[in-house]
């Protein structure tokens, strides 16, 4: 009778930290590739990006500049959309490390 109440607490636990745990954000490239869509190429194309181009050499430099262009925009991303726009384009065109 003991060992099942056990098992039940031990069970309820387990699923609440996997709850927890999937809440977590992971970064979502593909939202960060339609969010880059919809909002970012007003002032730019996508040629700004490429190697001959860029005025970014690194991550913290990207995720910087980002935020600077999601601020003056006015879209008050959240940070986890930052994050999955940096993701985006660093996937897609920067490959920084
Ligand atoms: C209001 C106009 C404007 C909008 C809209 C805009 N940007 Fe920019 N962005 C700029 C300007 C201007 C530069 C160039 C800054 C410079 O060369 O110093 C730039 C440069 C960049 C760069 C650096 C390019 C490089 O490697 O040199 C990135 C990355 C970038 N923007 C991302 C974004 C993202 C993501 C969005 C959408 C949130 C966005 N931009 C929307 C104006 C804008």
């Amino acid at each position: 009778m003991k060992n099942h109440r056990i098992v039940i607490i031990v069970t309820t636990l387990f699923s609440l930290f996997l709850l927890v745990v999937s809440k977590a954000h992971a970064v979502d490239i593909e939202n960060g590739r339609s969010l880059h869509a919809e909002n970012c190429l007003a002032c730019h194309a996508t040629n700004t990006y490429s190697p001959d181009k860029r005025k970014i050499h690194d991550l913290a430099a990207l995720t910087t500049q980002v935020k600077r262009c999601d601020f003056s925009l006015g879209t008050q991303w959240f940070d986890e959309d930052i994050e999955d726009a940096v993701s985006y384009l660093n996937n897609e065109f920067y490959h920084f490390k």
